[in-house]
């Protein structure tokens, strides 16, 4: 962990925030690296989901919640976890991580009983502060998908089965934020609610096992670090039916990377149950049983139901802990140096491309490497750069350990013969290629 600590901060992936003034514990900043490999993957996952499919529609919603969102999801009452305060030296601690009956910081056995502790953040909302003008920071993305499931459906006009995605940030106040970025207050999801007929939805749930299992794999995630884990009833979250966990071998241990559950209809029953204005179309009569919950109907059978759900929530934050892991590798090299290499997949590499001339500022070769720059760049595969440093060996190192997959060096010979140097990231081979033919090897790569 420390190596992957150290590389995030000197190449400028991951940054702790507010580090200025002594940082702020289980938040971070990513740096001009880290933004670039946390969007490769979230697009991979945005494509995946709304792209490569024709069942799953998009949704932005909002951070913000209103209190009654998370009351009736069930959050107020259950989203809590047991605490013990240490009266000797005044710290507190999640209850499962003390041992023994010890505080962790001072060893007194003088310790509370455990209380619970809401990990919701709240914030006032409008000029007053009071108790009741007051917003959630949502805690998972999910409850806006259901609060929206109505809109989404009757503005795409989708039948059942069908999904709606989602990525973006969720706050929780824990207790021991820890382990870099795995632990977070401010962290970032991507979850699918999959709608599906009550009946449809264990088979869903092995479906989306298989489908999420192998979208990891092609982010570089090897077989051997991923486990299932069947999360045991005593577990199970508050809306849950069955979860399983995809666990991957952390550097600190094997935890849980993304979890899929079966929420049943907990939370569209819930929802609907609790707001009378939720009713669904004009064409059914109040307090008919319908305009009660958020149902669907069925065309065939002619009546209503509402859907179960199917969810794959994976962490962002975690993702690109665990694909930095993955592709960190030190090697020896024949004379005995070490290198540090990224390998990544190509498509979430941070840059695509390093365009290096062979002289710094020599204006023939700078010019060339900036045409050729701008030409790749065109392509709209992601960031390709500049390297005018003069100096190709440390600009080699330094792209083995972003994770670059390719360098391209103008030499004299570019101007002379319209050629240019390729270097393999993971092989260090070098190859003479036709500047011409260039777009089409590099777009090759990224396929
Ligand atoms: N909507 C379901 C839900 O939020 P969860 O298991 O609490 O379920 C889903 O969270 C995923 O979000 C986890 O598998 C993990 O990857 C990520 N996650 C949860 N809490 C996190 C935290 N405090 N810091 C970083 N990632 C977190």
């Amino acid at each position: 962990m420390e190596e992957l600590v150290s590389l995030c901060k000197r190449r400028g992936f991951v940054f702790q925030s507010g580090e200025v003034y002594g940082g702020l514990q289980g938040v971070y900043d990513y740096g001009p690296l880290g933004v670039e490999l946390k969007n490769n993957l979230k697009n991979s996952w945005w494509s995946s989901m709304i792209y490569e499919r024709d069942d799953i529609e998009g949704l932005d919603a909002s951070i913000l919640s209103k209190p009654e969102l998370f009351k009736y999801s069930g959050h107020e009452e259950t989203f809590s976890d047991p605490l013990v305060d240490c009266r000797s030296c005044k710290s507190r601690w999640r209850e499962d991580l003390v041992k023994d009956g010890k505080c962790l910081a001072c060893g007194s056995t003088d310790l509370t009983d455990a209380r619970a502790f809401n990990l919701m953040f709240k914030t006032p909302v409008g000029p007053v502060e009071n108790e009741e003008s007051f917003a959630y920071l949502r805690p998972e993305t999910a409850q806006h998908i259901f609060t929206s499931f109505k809109n989404v459906q009757d503005s795409t006009s989708k039948q059942i089965p069908f999904g709606i995605a989602q990525i973006g940030k969720a706050f929780r106040n824990e207790i021991n934020p820890r382990n870099f970025i795995f632990r977070l207050r401010e962290f970032e999801q991507m979850e699918l609610e999959y709608f599906v007929r009550p009946g449809e939805d264990e088979a869903a749930l092995d479906y989306w096992r298989e489908q999420r299992l192998s979208w990891w794999k092609k982010q570089g995630i090897s077989s051997s670090s991923l486990e299932i884990y069947d999360v045991p009833p005593d577990e199970l979250a508050h809306y849950s039916k069955r979860t399983i966990d995809i666990m991957y071998r952390f550097p600190h241990g094997l935890e849980e990377l993304e979890g899929i559950a079966n929420r049943t209809d907990f939370d569209l029953g819930s929802h609907t149950k609790n707001q009378k204005d939720l009713s669904l179309s004009a064409n059914i009569k109040k307090n008919d049983e319908s305009t009660m919950r958020l149902a669907v109907q069925d065309l065939d059978a002619k009546k209503w139901f509402v859907p179960y759900v199917i969810e794959p929530s994976a962490g962002v934050d975690r993702g690109f802990l665990a694909i930095l892991n993955e592709a960190y590798t030190l090697e020896v090299l024949a004379d005995g140096k070490e290198r540090v290499v990224l390998k990544l997949r190509p498509h979430l590499s941070p840059i695509k491309a390093a365009v290096i001339p062979l002289k710094k500022n020599n204006e023939g070769l700078v010019a060339l490497a900036k045409e050729i720059k701008s030409g790749l760049q065109s392509l709209g595969k992601g960031r390709v750069i500049l390297e005018n440093t003069g100096n190709i060996g440390k600009a080699y190192r330094r792209h083995d350990e972003v994770g670059t997959p390719l360098c391209i060096t103008v030499d004299f010979d570019s101007l002379e013969r319209d050629t240019v140097t390729l270097r393999d990231r993971d092989s260090m081979e070098q190859q003479t290629v036709a500047i011409s033919d260039l777009k089409q090897t590099y777009s090759e790569l990224l396929k």
